[in-house]
């Protein structure tokens, strides 16, 4: 099936074999560290309710340019099984991002899950995420849902591990970091870590840095981070500032007026 995302000729198709190791390298560039073969093998074909069309790729110019994921399930509702297909991975190259080809494939995805006679589509996606506007988009409505409590018990573990996975899935946001041209890093009260792909994560922090000092109080208010409108970061952030919770040291003046030729690009792409 031949559609148009932006200006590209895009070719929808479901999974054939010998895709395996493209789609696998595919996912480690969108997500980051994304798995394995045997980790995908073990989420699609080894499931019972498996079918190649729950895998639709989207290729350009023989390149695949887009991913979306999908598992069947029963969901046995007084008595009876209703058929739904679970969204799984749903990825873009990020060269072919803000083209909404990820609206595309999942218009794809009900299209296919209704050829199966899915009652039901279900997905999880955090809210105000890249994702969950393309959802919305094409007529997702949010469920209630029970609320998740959290306690965090390492706050300098989770917080390098949510920055790395923050920057691996917006790749727009690490570049305009990257431009700043100083390495940045993170300190909280009991480590100080870099910005993943800084090629700095094995040596010993250098003296011209930029860094970001978070308390134990401000990392409990940005927990959530990820699942605010770019609007209310911002409003987080300057009264994360406002209230010291935060402070970033430059090294330099050159430094500090470098991050703010950056600010703009930074901002976009929260
Ligand atoms: C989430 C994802 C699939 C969206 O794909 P997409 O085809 O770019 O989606 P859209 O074109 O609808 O854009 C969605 C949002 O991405 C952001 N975006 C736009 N252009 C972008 C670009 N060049 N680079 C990065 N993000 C961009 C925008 O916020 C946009 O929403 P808006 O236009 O309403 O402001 C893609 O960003 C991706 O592969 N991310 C990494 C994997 C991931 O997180 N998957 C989702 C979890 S399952």
């Amino acid at each position: 099936m031949g559609s148009n995302a932006g200006n590209v000729d895009v070719e929808l198709r479901s999974y054939a074999e010998g895709d395996e190791n493209r789609i696998i390298e595919f996912l480690n560039l969108c997500y980051g560290n994304w798995g394995d073969l045997e980790k995908w093998s073990q989420l699609y074909t080894d499931q019972p309710l498996f079918s190649k069309s729950d895998v639709t790729i989207a290729e350009a110019n023989g390149q695949i340019i887009g991913y979306g994921g999908m598992h069947g399930r029963y969901l046995a509702l007084n008595g009876k099984n209703l058929l739904v297909q679970l969204l799984g991975d749903g990825a873009v190259n990020p060269a072919y991002r803000g083209m909404r080809l990820h609206s595309k494939l999942l218009k794809e995805r009900f299209k296919r899950a209704g050829d199966k006679n899915a009652s039901l589509c279900l997905g999880w996606v955090l809210r105000n995420s890249d994702a969950y506007k393309s959802d919305m988009r094409v007529g997702f409505v949010e469920a209630k849902q029970f609320p998740t409590y959290i306690r965090i018990l390492n706050y300098g573990s989770v917080l390098r591990a949510a920055i790395a996975d923050l920057l691996a899935k917006n790749k727009r946001l690490n570049n305009s970091l990257l431009s700043i041209g100083y390495p940045i890093y993170f300190k909280t009260n009991t480590t100080e870590f870099p910005l993943p792909n800084t090629d700095e994560n094995e040596k010993e922090p250098p003296q011209e840095r930029i860094v970001i000092h978070l308390n134990e109080s401000a990392i409990k208010e940005i927990y959530n981070f990820r699942s605010i409108n770019t609007m209310q970061r911002m409003i987080l952030f300057a009264n994360l500032l406002l209230f010291r919770k935060m402070k970033v040291s430059f090294p330099s003046f050159k430094a500090f007026l470098n991050f703010l030729k950056n600010s703009g690009a930074i901002a976009k792409s929260f």
